[in-house]
């Protein structure tokens, strides 16, 4: 049976950072609370010149770089916090990666569920032509309003993943267990730039979800949880993965010690919520750490409100550790450059009418740029 999978997969962020230490001491909070009770250190967070199609395409370039676009027919981009109605967001990105014509390009949609979504459609389609391989991009940023429970998870950022027969990185499994409901825990109305939460019903759907698609998982015939060596959850804040991993191992009794390790929350403690990307960058943090993950199996949450839950299995495979890229995602998050509270609660302020011209400042080191709106269009760049 042909195996199917992650060939590759590349992690690009946003020019910016927020240190938590600093919002905890603007409203008078502990930080202890967001670095202990959270588990989050740090968020990203854009520059006026970037947003889900420029870190998209950055987090995609490595990737068409180092094999090309043969064989690449399909663009799958997945976001929350797409920048038009009607017009996908990966046309920009198919653009700016010179990609050929003969390719189909859609943006899918269901909160941070999106990015499974996207994988799931590209294991559809390498299925059926092994010959093909899918670019799936999973971008977001992610944005609460000032002052609200939530700011303190937002963050922004990007992975993009090469699907292909016979991958180098993960074999994704066949058995998914799913998950849906209509829960109004989270949502962002259509002319709203920041997400509406009940965070407490936010948290308990997640969890409903996940025991859901647990069970659906083993009434499908999915690995045993003493079969599942790692784990890693999407990660709308790192604690959220340790809440998931006790409640797991009470709904199915097992003792569930040392599948969470300390490696999947390296890159979401400093990145914030990523959304659609959030388990994918939690995968490549884990890929990335110490452990020899060969032959690995890794349990998979995906959850996105609204609510839709999917509880799959990779098995990471042989020689995975040549297809990474050491030290890349260290570099780019070392490489942002700090926000003052001030400068950060400016831009987060800012609105642009879409019917107004615009010409954005030129901050960004990322390789594409948002230009600004010329007649309502976006226009992009490359910097380099
Ligand atoms: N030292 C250590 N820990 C502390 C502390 C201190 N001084 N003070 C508080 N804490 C702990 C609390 O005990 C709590 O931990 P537990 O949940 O383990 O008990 C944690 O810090 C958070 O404290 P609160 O519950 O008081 O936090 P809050 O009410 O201010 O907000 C939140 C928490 C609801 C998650 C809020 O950040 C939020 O609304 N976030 C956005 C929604 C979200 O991320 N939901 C997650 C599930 S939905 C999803 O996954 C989809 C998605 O991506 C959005």
């Amino acid at each position: 049976m042909t195996t199917i999978g992650i060939d590759d997969m590349a992690l690009a962020t946003a020019h910016h950072v927020v240190d938590l230490a600093d919002l905890a001491a603007a409203a008078g909070v502990d930080p202890a609370k967001y670095r202990v009770g959270l588990g989050q250190d740090r968020f990203a967070f854009p520059a006026p010149d970037e947003d889900v199609v420029t870190m998209g395409a950055a987090a995609a370039l490595p990737i068409v770089e180092r094999h090309g676009a043969a064989g690449i027919r399909t663009l799958l981009f997945a976001t929350e916090s797409g920048v038009d109605q009607s017009k996908s967001a990966g046309l920009f990105v198919h653009g700016l990666l010179g990609l050929p014509p003969q390719m189909r390009v859609v943006e899918l949609k269901q909160a941070c569920y999106g990015g499974t979504a996207a994988l799931q459609a590209a294991i559809g389609i390498v299925s059926r032509n092994p010959s093909e391989r899918v670019l799936v991009v999973a971008s977001d940023v992610a944005r609460y309003e000032l002052d609200s429970p939530g700011e303190p998870t937002q963050g922004a950022g990007a992975v993009a993943m090469l699907v292909a027969a016979d991958p180098r990185l993960v074999e994704i499994e066949p058995v998914s267990g799913l998950s849906s409901a209509h829960v109004d825990d989270f949502w962002r109305p259509n002319d709203s730039s920041t997400a509406v939460v009940d965070g407490a019903l936010s948290m308990s759907a997640y969890l409903s979800a996940l025991t859901s698609a647990w069970d659906d998982f083993a009434a499908h015939g999915g690995a045993g949880i003493d079969e599942i060596d790692r784990f890693a959850f999407h990660q709308p804040f790192t604690k959220m993965a340790r809440k998931a991993l006790r409640r797991l191992a009470t709904h199915t009794g097992a003792a569930l010690d040392d599948v969470l390790q300390e490696a999947t929350f390296a890159y979401n403690r400093e990145l914030g919520n990523t959304y659609a990307a959030s388990l994918y960058a939690g995968i490549a943090a884990l890929l990335d750490g110490d452990d020899d993950l060969a032959d690995r199996r890794i349990g998979l949450f995906s959850y996105g409100s609204g609510a839709v839950g999917e509880l799959f299995t990779g098995v990471v495979r042989p020689g995975y550790d040549r297809v990474l890229r050491p030290g890349a995602v260290p570099d780019a998050l070392a490489a942002r450059v700090p926000l003052g509270l001030a400068e950060y609660r400016a831009l987060h302020a800012v609105q642009h009418p879409s019917d107004v011209d615009l010409t954005t400042p030129s901050v960004t080191k990322a390789p594409f740029r948002f230009a600004g709106l010329r007649g309502r269009a976006r226009q992009y760049e490359r910097t380099a």
